[in-house]
């Protein structure tokens, strides 16, 4: 037998420097290499089909380098965190159709094009503040995510096992086939924006959204009845993205591209790393810095301009178009002041990130009924402050990254048909962060389009 860790580095001896990252501090992992299920289970995920293909993952970096030129918008969302038990078409659904009105809000109301991608179809790993989780007196593995672990507070569901890295593989692999069969089969044909906003309740932001989508029909039937038809109004590009922070996973599902001899990892199209990853000289910096994929980092309010510079000459070294993406995260109160100083080095280096906004994860509180949730408010204001800071500096505020859900849960305070705490008891779901529901993500694509209005 070979040792844990020894076998099939699928690649490896064609791309040297791909397995360097197993002998750096590897941060944020489960404790499960000796588990008697780790080799088969890596085998099997390496022997498996890649999830996404290199030649799409090549097309949303081209896609990216025109967001980076200030030409589209990109705009990200899903859970927090992906349950395997919620993989239904009813969730999934919900979700694009949510994206997708997100999308047609941005490209009609702000006349740009739009980047759609899903934090969905491999979101499953989460870093915890503590390796271990103590309830009355018992301590126990914290919950790492549903590819890792369960969340139930029980020894067995606690230990972390290796096999359900292969669910994490095929619940990925049922969630991109229903996404490709909806945005390539005629669900995200323009005709049918009206459909998208049904089984949704009446609110402002509804009406604002059938106004809109109203609008949206008239000219495309005008088009049609002029004569003007296009596969582009029927279709729509949807990518995949996630944070890669299991590297077992993202390593076992790496695969060499025929055409060009270089390494993509195939888990997703585009892969994050997160604040608590991103250390310079750490394994998940170098790994991904080795694949071809667009890559994301996130940046949260004690970034230096210095460690920006660096992880730009990390991951981007050839000052590739589309390649790096930086997730700003500062919070509502901080992101004025915190961010110019990052961006102004970063532009004044001369280097050219897509630039994004994550409005949710700097602004985490606790409610009063011990919740984790967000104000609403907070997430505007610090849309708000991404687009001055930028204004200011002369950048592209290029995107956005919301942790969303198409269903009707209350998670986030606030909003135009205001959540508040005592909505939590029956309907917080999420196990880890609160998300954005179906009416605040559309209020909030009409906060980005008017905002996006004012930088063309
Ligand atoms: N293909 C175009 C695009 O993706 C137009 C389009 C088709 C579209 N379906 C859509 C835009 C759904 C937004 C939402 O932008
Ligand atoms: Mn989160």
């Amino acid at each position: 037998m070979t040792a844990p860790g020894e076998i099939l580095h699928t690649g490896a001896a064609e791309y040297p420097g791909l397995d360097t990252w197993r002998s750096l501090t590897l941060a944020q992992q489960p404790d499960w290499r000796s588990h008697e299920d780790f080799d088969a289970a890596y085998q099997q995920l390496s022997d498996n089909p890649p999830l996404v293909f290199a030649g799409e993952v090549d097309r949303l970096k081209r896609r990216l380098a025109a967001v980076a030129q200030g030409e589209a918008f990109l705009l990200q969302g899903g859970d927090c965190a992906e349950v395997f038990d919620e993989i239904t078409a009813d969730r999934i659904s919900g979700k694009i159709k949510t994206i997708l009105q997100m999308a047609v809000v941005l490209t009609y109301g702000a006349s740009v094009p739009v980047v759609k991608m899903g934090r969905m179809a491999g979101q499953y790993a989460k870093p915890r503040s503590s390796d271990e989780e103590t309830r009355d007196g018992v301590t126990l593995p914290s919950f790492r995510g549903d590819i890792v672990n369960q969340y139930e507070f029980t020894e067995e569901a606690r230990i972390p096992d290796p096999k359900r890295m292969l669910t994490g593989y095929n619940k990925s692999a049922a969630t991109l086939n229903l996404i490709r069969a909806f945005t390539e089969g005629g669900f995200a044909d323009l005709r049918a924006v009206q459909q998208w906003n049904k089984g949704f309740m009446d609110n402002p932001a509804h009406a604002q959204y059938q106004q809109l989508a109203g609008e949206v029909e008239r000219a495309v039937k005008f088009m049609h009845a002029a004569g003007v038809s296009s596969d582009s109004l029927k279709r729509t590009e949807f990518y995949v993205g996630h944070e890669g922070l299991l590297l077992d996973y993202e390593r076992a599902l790496t695969r060499i591209d025929s055409r060009t001899g270089a390494p993509y990892v195939t888990s997703g199209h585009f892969i994050w790393i997160g604040e608590r990853t991103r250390e310079l000289d750490g394994a998940h910096v170098d790994y991904l810095s080795r694949v071809r994929n667009p890559i994301g980092i996130k940046l949260g309010p004690s970034t230096t301009p210095e460690t920006a510079l660096q992880l730009i000459d990390k991951i981007d070294p050839e000052r590739e178009p589309g390649r790096l993406t930086f997730i700003t995260r500062f919070g509502a109160s901080k992101i004025r002041d915190g961010l110019p100083p990052v961006v102004e080095a970063v532009r004044d280096a001369g280097h050219q990130p897509v630039w994004v906004t994550d409005p949710m994860h700097g602004n985490n509180i606790n409610s009063a009924n011990g919740y984790k949730t967000r104000r609403f408010d907070d997430i505007m204001d610090e849309v708000r402050g991404f687009f001055e800071v930028h204004k200011a500096a002369g950048t592209y505020p290029g995107g956005v990254h919301v942790e969303m859900t198409g269903d009707d849960v209350a998670e986030c305070i606030g909003g135009s048909d205001p959540i508040d705490e005592s909505a939590f008891d029956d309907r917080y779901e999420s196990l880890v962060d609160p998300r954005l529901n179906h009416k605040q993500s559309l209020e909030l694509a009409f906060l980005l389009a008017e905002s996006l209005k004012g930088v063309k």
